[in-house]
């Protein structure tokens, strides 16, 4: 049997059907859009549609959408973007949440200490979800920028974001949201939802990697980092990645085309893990929250084990699952988010992260909560 790939939120494969739309922009239609020739305007027409595409299926504009390398360029260009501009304006205080993506964290703590920004890491329950009310009793006169990711890529939890944006808004405070994890499974709507600022990823959609966007609301303080030939409006430089766009634009038409039918295939397969995988493994502990989570998301802890080793043993067994702990330098970290949940530090290195996609099968689920056991076991006997 092929291996059965439970890694979603990691990435997922390229939809064949957005390659094909991608196809002629790496060959034939090869062209630079930034050229005034027809072979650059055929480029520039088709990232043009792209963009109003993505424009569309996000309730913005067009002229709202920078495309970038990916989520964690997008991150990183709200992060420091914004926060030059508001630094212009005195407004040197920053809130991001304690379990957002490195990509968020790490820049917020970075540009902090480098250019004497205030920053407060705002803290969340026992399944990841950060209280409205903290934020809006965090807000200072100098505030200039929440950031808070839409759902959590280590254990599946939703956001209030709804809430947050209209808290935000009062406020007069810009809110930048990490879509990555949550776009292909929940229904955008900028014209509703009043966020400032949103990250999307290409790979996370069953589109390419390395491309991705950042939505920027019209009105929203922002500095360009990437400075030369001026593209993206001069927000962000730099010849553009026209398959890669193509590709974003196609796979997210296809994950809201198709979000129900996603959803329909997907929950079921995760509820039986959340549901009997507690029954097998007794001490198991799932990890975010009950409900309000991504429907193709289980997360676990496993006290007792090792993430790597069980991994290693899964691997070995045909599971490809992976663990809330980042591994840098071959030592294994306690993951940031389960120790931000309250989560001990052997918790926090014993996380199990399960993220299902549109492929998988009952069979695949099956052969899985038999094998699941059989590897904690061993798992808990290396020391
Ligand atoms: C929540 C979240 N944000 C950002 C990123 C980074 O996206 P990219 O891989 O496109 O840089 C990821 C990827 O794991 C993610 O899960």
């Amino acid at each position: 049997m092929k291996p059965a790939y439970f890694d979603h939120a990691a990435t997922t494969p390229l939809d064949p059907r957005v390659l094909a739309e991608m196809q002629p922009y790496f060959s034939e239609r090869f062209g630079n859009p930034a050229s005034v020739h027809r072979y650059g305007q055929e480029a520039h027409v088709a990232v043009e549609a792209a963009r109003q595409e993505v424009a569309r299926l996000l309730g913005a504009r067009p002229e709202e959408v920078v495309f970038t390398s990916g989520g964690t360029e997008a991150n990183n260009m709200a992060i420091l973007g914004v926060m030059l501009a508001q630094r212009e304006q005195g407004r040197t205080h920053l809130m991001v949440s304690a379990v957002e993506h490195p990509s968020v964290l790490e820049p917020a703590r970075f540009w902090s200490r480098r250019l004497g920004l205030e920053l407060t890491v705002l803290p969340v329950d026992r399944y990841g979800r950060v209280d409205p009310e903290d934020v809006r009793r965090g807000l200072r006169p100098t505030t200039g920028l929440v950031s808070v990711m839409w759902a959590n890529n280590e254990v599946g939890t939703l956001q209030p974001i709804k809430a947050l944006a209209r808290l935000c808004q009062e406020a007069g405070v810009p809110l930048h949201v990490d879509a990555v994890q949550a776009a292909g499974y929940v229904a955008i709507d900028l014209s509703r939802v009043p966020v400032a600022l949103l990250s999307l990823s290409g790979h996370k959609l069953y589109g390419p990697k390395g491309i991705g966007a950042l939505v920027v609301r019209q009105g929203t303080p922002f500095a360009p980092l990437l400075h030369g030939g001026g593209q993206e409006h001069g927000w962000r430089s730099g010849t553009l990645n026209v398959p890669g766009i193509v590709g974003l634009a196609a796979a997210l038409r296809l994950a809201r085309q198709e979000q129900q039918a996603r959803i329909a295939h997907v929950r079921p397969l995760r509820d039986r893990l959340l549901q009997e995988l507690p029954e097998r493994i007794p001490d198991l502990l799932v990890t975010g929250h009950p409900t309000e989570r991504l429907p193709n998301h289980a997360s676990f802890v496993v006290p007792g084990v090792r993430a790597q080793t069980l991994l290693a043993l899964l691997d070995a067994a045909g599971f490809a699952c992976s663990s809330g702990s980042a591994c840098k330098v071959g030592t294994p970290q306690p993951s940031h988010v389960l120790l931000a949940m309250g989560y001990d530090r052997d918790q926090a290195l014993a996380g199990l992260r399960i993220t299902l996609g549109r492929d998988n099968t009952v069979e695949e689920i099956e052969a899985f909560l038999d094998a699941l056991p059989q590897a904690v076991a061993q798992a808990r006997r290396v020391p």
